[in-house]
């Protein structure tokens, strides 16, 4: 069965060669199609054009095609989200309020709260109850334009709970319409049973985490959180060592909350992408410069926070590319709408709207590994798009910011909103 959306507006971020990243200049660019239409067959973008080219016959393969008339609405590709913690049990507004307060994000991990809280009650929830708490937010990131999902593990750990967790990134892979894409994040806090002996919780990171999530084929990508009160460069070099020798790419936290030398060490370990950034400067953009390392901001977290923004404008402006995600997570930020954070990428980053609509899409498809077959409308790519409400322009979407402009979700070749 095919799928043909005519009368389409505007057909955004369409590529006829499609590229792996969008950087610098050439992010201030989109190509869009006015008054156009997309042909969907099997879970694939078969064709697309000026509605002057629109089959006549809506018979696709032999088959009567669904048509859906999006007079006067838009088509955007999917949203990818190449950065998130969706997979977690619980909510944490108490820190919220006590932040407000006056607490910092430091001092609450410190006492115990942060990521040791949402371990606590993650241990404390069965599989299925952790699926289920997921798959509300999966239905939520979904109904808001997600396509394409980086899912990370670090809540768990010990080794069971680290399993525990990456089965259930596994089953909202298996069972759901998204894309996604796992990432073992065993290095993200050192719980509290090993606050006296935090070289035992690395060895236990590296010789029997990584060998069992590897030998279960539970993880595309490994992640530390290499910053100030986590994770020094020497331990997060051994981990990320560990996972490359069972060929697990680095994707990490890096200079949240201090210049920890985390950029660096991504870079060094070839890592597809180095994220947050709210503490860079010069340094790290010149060692970025010319690598396939992504920088990926996450503008959703320092608001939460009340962090630094991070320098989106000097990062573009040195020819670097930029991907934007949510961090969707309990404690920096609980929300997984990419289109908030496009916005906030254009108010608070001074990102231009073209800027922003690449970095969600192209770029973050890039910074999860699938830039080859999402984050753009192609021929050949994944039918991952969304059909707005009717919007004047495209730069409607980040303008009006507390609107959810979505109103049909089409992922694999399939309605799913
Ligand atoms: O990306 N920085 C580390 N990890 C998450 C926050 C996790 C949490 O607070 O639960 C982040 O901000
Ligand atoms: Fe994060």
């Amino acid at each position: 069965m095919g799928l043909l959306i005519k009368n389409i507006k505007c057909l955004v971020q369409t590529e006829e060669h499609p590229r792996q990243r969008v950087c610098g200049g050439e992010m201030a660019r989109i190509t869009n199609i006015p008054d156009a239409f997309l042909l969907i067959e099997g879970d694939r973008i078969s064709d697309y054009g000026p509605m002057e080219k629109c089959p006549a016959d809506p018979r696709i393969s032999g088959t009567v095609a669904d048509v859906i008339d999006a007079g006067g609405k838009m088509v955007f590709p999917s949203f990818c989200d190449p950065h998130t913690h969706l997979v977690y049990s619980g909510s944490r507004e108490q820190e919220f309020s006590d932040r407000i307060r006056g607490l910092s994000y430091e001092e609450i991990a410190k006492r115990g709260g942060g990521i040791l809280n949402s371990a606590k009650k993650l241990r404390e929830t069965s599989e299925d109850g952790l699926y289920e708490q997921s798959m509300v937010r999966v239905r939520e990131i979904i109904s808001l334009g997600t396509g394409a999902v980086e899912i990370k593990s670090g809540y768990g750990l010990n080794t069971a709970d680290e399993l525990k967790m990456l089965r259930v990134i596994k089953r909202i892979r298996d069972n759901t319409a998204l894309e996604v894409r796992a990432t073992f994040l065993g290095a993200h806090a050192i719980p509290a049973e090993f606050r006296n002996s935090r070289e035992k919780y690395i060895d236990l990171v590296i010789n029997e985490m990584i060998p069992e999530v590897a030998e279960q084929k539970l993880a595309d990508f490994i992640d530390v959180f290499c910053d100030e009160g986590f994770f020094t460069v020497e331990e997060t070099e051994r981990i990320l060592s560990a996972g490359l020798k069972y060929g697990l790419r680095p994707k990490i936290h890096a200079n949240e909350l201090g210049f920890s030398g985390g950029v660096q060490t991504g870079v060094k370990y070839g890592a597809l992408s180095v994220d947050h950034l709210e503490r860079s400067g010069e340094q790290e953009i010149a060692v970025l410069s010319g690598t396939g390392t992504m920088p990926t901001l996450l503008p959703g977290s320092a608001l939460f926070l009340g962090l630094p923004e991070p320098q989106a404008r000097k990062m573009i402006d040195s020819g670097l590319p930029v991907a934007l995600a949510s961090d969707f997570n309990p404690g920096s930020c609980p929300s997984g709408n990419m289109k908030l954070i496009m916005s906030l990428a254009c108010i608070r980053l001074k990102m231009l709207p073209e800027e922003a609509i690449n970095a969600v899409t192209i770029n973050s498809a890039y910074a999860m590994g699938l830039s080859g077959s999402h984050g753009s409308i192609a021929r050949g790519k994944a039918a991952n798009v969304f059909i707005t409400k009717e919007i004047p322009s495209y730069g409607f979407m980040p303008y009006a910011f507390g609107s959810n402009l979505v109103e049909t979700v089409i992922l694999k070749g399939k309605r799913i909103i």
